[in-house]
């Protein structure tokens, strides 16, 4: 019986996957989920979001490969296999994160969304630049992500202060943690930028109190999960001024459904859920390495505990 791994996504293309694996791994068969002969032989699965009862089908399941960073979707669910989870932890998906991350804060920084409304009305509106030491950019959540993104805004100049669950230290970063820290850190957010994982602790986290003390005509930008967000508050927020130009790259439903306000809203830009993705490139060696680890006995890296959520 040939060991086989299964690949499920319906984001990212199994021949571009397949393509880098299979020569790191010429020993197994890599195949979609149609095209198992026999399941008892799917040792891996490689997924992002399978669907429910994915995983029973397989009684002799050794590794679940998340094929993302973000776990929330799987961890959350009834039907996990008990078989050690790993994730993506990958410095060219950090910087195709901060790349975004960058992009949309120098958006807000430089007042874009103001002269792209202006230009549509014909309007010559000049507004005086401000300096990037002068603004303040706060990173809710200092993962691997967020740590990335931190350290390429701190290049830029921003005035960079970034909030976690646990103490952490950056250089040039501002950083501070806990709870009883975080209405102050909001406070003091020009731009706040939301990269939290997600887990029980930090569901519904922004909720209306929350975005209350967020200064008042500030910039939002959420690439970590829209369930972080009460969604409603931040549409009222957006709609009262009290958050002055947001940009979306999550949601609390997504696809985010055609009659959503935040379509409609001039003051918001959307783009579905790609600031980053797992790139088989420079992902596919250390998928392949702890399949390795693994039949040698060894323990997995980039381990994800379910219970704690990330
Ligand atoms: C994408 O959202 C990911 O978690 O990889």
């Amino acid at each position: 019986m040939i060991p086989t791994l299964v690949f499920y996504s319906q984001v990212d293309s199994f021949d571009d996957w397949k393509a880098l694996l299979a020569p790191r791994l010429p020993e197994l068969r890599i195949c979609l989920p149609e095209e198992v002969e026999d399941p008892d032989s799917v040792h891996y699965v490689l997924a992002w979001k399978p669907p429910q009862g994915f995983f029973v089908q397989y009684p002799n399941l050794k590794l679940l490969v998340n094929l993302g960073a973000g776990v929330d979707s799987l961890v959350n669910r009834d039907d996990l296999p008990a078989v050690p989870i790993t994730r993506i932890s990958d410095p060219d998906m950090s910087r195709m994160m901060a790349s975004y991350v960058l992009f949309a804060v120098l958006r807000h920084a430089r007042d874009i969304p103001a002269f792209e409304r202006a230009q549509r009305e014909r309007r010559w509106h000049y507004l005086h630049p401000r300096l990037p030491e002068s603004v303040r950019v706060g990173i809710l959540g200092l993962g691997e992500l967020g740590t990335f993104a931190a350290k390429e805004l701190s290049r830029q100049g921003f005035d960079v202060r970034g909030w976690s669950r646990s103490p952490r230290q950056l250089e040039n970063v501002t950083c501070v943690y806990g709870m009883e820290s975080l209405n102050e850190f909001l406070a003091s957010s020009d731009i706040l930028v939301v990269m939290l994982p997600l887990t029980a602790q930090t569901r519904g986290l922004l909720n209306a109190d929350r975005l209350a003390h967020l200064p008042r005509g500030c910039s939002f930008i959420n690439v970590a999960r829209g369930a972080l967000v009460d969604q409603q508050a931040l549409t009222s927020a957006l709609a009262s001024g009290q958050i002055g130009e947001a940009t979306l790259d999550v949601f609390d439903r997504e696809p985010l459904p055609p009659e959503d306000p935040l379509w409609a809203m001039e003051n918001v830009l959307i783009t579905p859920h790609l600031a980053s993705v797992a790139i088989p490139a420079s992902a596919a060696q250390q998928i392949a390495d702890n399949i390795q680890r693994l039949d040698r006995g060894e323990p997995v890296l980039h381990q994800v505990d379910p219970a704690r959520g990330y």
